[in-house]
């Protein structure tokens, strides 16, 4: 068992530094959802099937982060604000090599 430590920027502008585990196979938009960072029923609406772009964030920091798939590709290029650094956070798997981790939530559509 091994917990990462990840920073979060709200849709505020605030950044939480956070805890998430690593053996809990969650992604980055369930670790949103179970600290309460974002109003219930704006994030993970479609379950995290990559269908909504609801947990769409910006990746701040430098890490190795899971291929961006066909799917999470095409929702991208629909989706609002996308910058070059999106990735849907339901597509990001919590793994080790994630520690230190810094992602901004994208806004609310
Ligand atoms: S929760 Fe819908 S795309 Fe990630």
């Amino acid at each position: 068992m091994q917990d990462i430590k990840i920073k979060i920027t709200d849709r505020n502008g605030v950044t939480h530094a956070i805890v998430a585990p690593t053996d809990m196979a969650m992604n980055l938009m369930e670790v949103v959802r179970s600290y309460e960072l974002a109003a219930e029923g704006t994030i993970g609406v479609c379950g995290g099937m990559a269908m909504c772009a609801s947990c769409q964030c910006y990746v701040k920091s430098n890490h190795q982060l899971p291929q961006i798939t066909d799917d999470e590709e095409a929702m991208l290029a629909e989706a609002f604000y996308v910058e070059e650094n999106s990735r849907l956070g339901c597509q990001i798997q919590m793994t080790s090599v994630l520690n230190g981790l810094e992602v901004e939530l994208a806004p609310e559509y």
